[in-house]
């Protein structure tokens, strides 16, 4: 969004009027009146009120959080990272039952500070709110609660917070069970000035048997390539460097489209761009990923060495169970013809462990692909019984001990294959973008090379943001020390 016109349009709204219809106009109307409501609060309260955007979950809520913040740094907030702000705003994830416990488990604390400061909000939304059974137990045994909202009405959350600042004794909840608007043209706050998230499309229509995705966050919609160029133009003029595509299964990108776009066409127009230096993208679907895309990817520099291809599971007979739609030769030979194409490519992955119905014999076919694919770095998890989702109701369900064990032998592997893998670079000289200075030693800084790996080095703050190449000197496990050439 162009700054100035966005000042001009806020600047203009008569909150006296009833809101407009059409959006984004009708959010920056709640936003003006929202900060009116907070200034006088803050006012009486004689201090700047705070709030503090948490977020559980995978990297699409990372970006909704983002976007969370810059609306409520414009009504007037001022950012905390601790919890015991004046509003505290949890946007949940909900696809481990894990997840879901921690959040009831941190409420309490947060009904804690609530008690002793009168100002207190306490907003929860995202995927955990798209629950039926979740948001009733909130009405029975959480009233404290202020707000609560979903994922298809986040586009929503000025006017909700307005209504939430009007009546802070009311539990007020909208959830949706379907949108057409997407929340776009509102303010950011990026927790990098130099890279981003860019949402290319939401929602998605897989069905893994397992993922409770598809219900909380609905059927995929892609947005416009000119709408995503546009927004990237718009980024790269404010400073960033990086931009990561965002999307459940980014290889169906454009399907749903007017005009259908592939994914790989899409990446071919993002890298055009001038001035942007790296592409990401996540997640891809191994049943969708085309050849297109492997051979715009080797073909673009500026498109990262990197790609999260999950697995699941080794075995076919699970993979058909999951309704995941490849089988483990199909995979490997996919597996191939990337690397072949990109040879220095590195390779990440989630796996599943425990699906109903897993045999030893199954689980050895993961550890087999584990030992073939050499990933980089994979995300190992419990298999999850999430209420809803086919899986759930499925009789020969793991048990626990065999599972643990089976993890454990799992995270072995992946910890072996991965050390070894990652440390194929030593000796090198890359590029590494500079994220931040070391959080345990201040005489380094911290940044990722293309292909996602993270690497130390001497440097200072004014490094930051700045893409620069490192001599790889030594690789520890899943990163590496080095030392500066020279800035790019
Ligand atoms: N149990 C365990 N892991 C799950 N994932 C998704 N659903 C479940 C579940 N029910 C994992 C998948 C997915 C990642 C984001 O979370 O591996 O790729
Ligand atoms: Fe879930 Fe499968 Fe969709 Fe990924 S592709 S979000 S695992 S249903």
């Amino acid at each position: 969004m162009n700054n100035q016109s966005y000042e001009q349009i806020i600047s203009s709204i008569d909150t006296r009027k009833p809101a407009p219809e059409n959006e984004p106009f009708r959010q920056y109307y709640f936003i003006e009146r929202a900060r009116r409501r907070l200034a006088e609060i803050s006012e009486r309260a004689g201090r700047p009120l705070t709030f503090n955007v948490v977020t559980f979950g995978c990297q699409m809520n990372a970006r909704d959080s983002e976007k969370l913040r810059g609306i409520l740094e414009e009504i007037g907030y001022r950012k905390v990272e601790t919890e015991d702000a004046d509003l505290v705003l949890y946007n949940t994830c909900t696809v481990r039952e894990n997840a879901n416990t921690r959040v009831y488990g941190r409420l309490g604390k947060l009904h804690s500070y609530k008690k002793k400061n009168p100002h207190m909000m306490i907003g929860l939304c995202g995927c955990m709110m798209q629950e039926d059974h979740v948001v009733t137990k909130l009405k029975e045994s959480y009233r404290f609660v202020n707000l609560i909202f979903g994922t298809h009405n986040i586009y929503k959350a000025a006017e909700l917070i307005s209504e939430a600042l009007d009546h802070p004794d009311r539990m007020i909840i909208d959830i949706r069970q379907s949108s057409d608007r997407m929340m776009e043209q509102l303010p950011v706050d990026r927790k990098y000035p130099f890279k981003s998230g860019v949402n290319i499309m939401y929602g998605c229509n897989n069905f893994c048997s397992y993922c409770i995705v598809p219900y909380v966050r609905g059927r995929e919609k892609s947005r416009e390539p000119i709408e995503i160029i546009q927004e990237i133009e718009g980024l790269v003029a404010d400073g960033v460097r990086e931009v990561m595509l965002l999307g459940q299964n980014v290889n169906s990108y454009g399907k749903t489209l007017e005009n259908p776009v592939s994914f790989a066409r899409l990446l071919e127009q993002v890298v055009q761009i001038d001035g942007l230096d790296r592409v990401r993208f996540m997640t891809s679907h191994p049943k969708d990923l085309s050849d297109e895309l492997i051979e715009v990817m080797a073909k673009y520099p500026k498109i990262c060495r990197h790609l999260h291809l999950p697995l699941q599971s080794g075995s076919t007979k699970i993979l058909k169970d999951m309704n995941r739609r490849y089988t483990k030769e199909s995979y490997l030979a996919l597996v191939d013809r990337i690397r072949a194409a990109i040879p220095d490519i590195s390779l990440t992955t989630d796996i599943i462990v425990g699906y109903p119905g897993e045999t030893e014999d199954d689980f050895l076919e993961t550890l087999d692909v584990v030992e073939k694919v050499r990933y980089d770095s994979a995300f190992t998890f419990i298999y999850s019984r999430r209420s809803g989702t086919p899986a759930a109701s499925m009789e020969d369900q793991v048990p626990e001990d065999v599972v643990k064990d089976r993890f454990d032998r799992l995270l072995a592997l992946v910890q072996k294959t991965g050390r070894e893998q990652t440390s194929r670079f030593t000796g090198q000289d890359k590029d590494v973008l500079v994220e931040q200075v070391n959080e345990q030693d201040e005489s380094l800084v911290t940044g990722r090379m293309d292909n996602n790996i993270v690497v130390h080095f001497p440097g200072d703050g004014s490094l930051i943001g700045k893409i620069v190449t490192v001599h790889l000197d030594e690789c520890h496990g899943f990163y590496y020390m080095g030392h500066r050439i020279e800035t790019v």
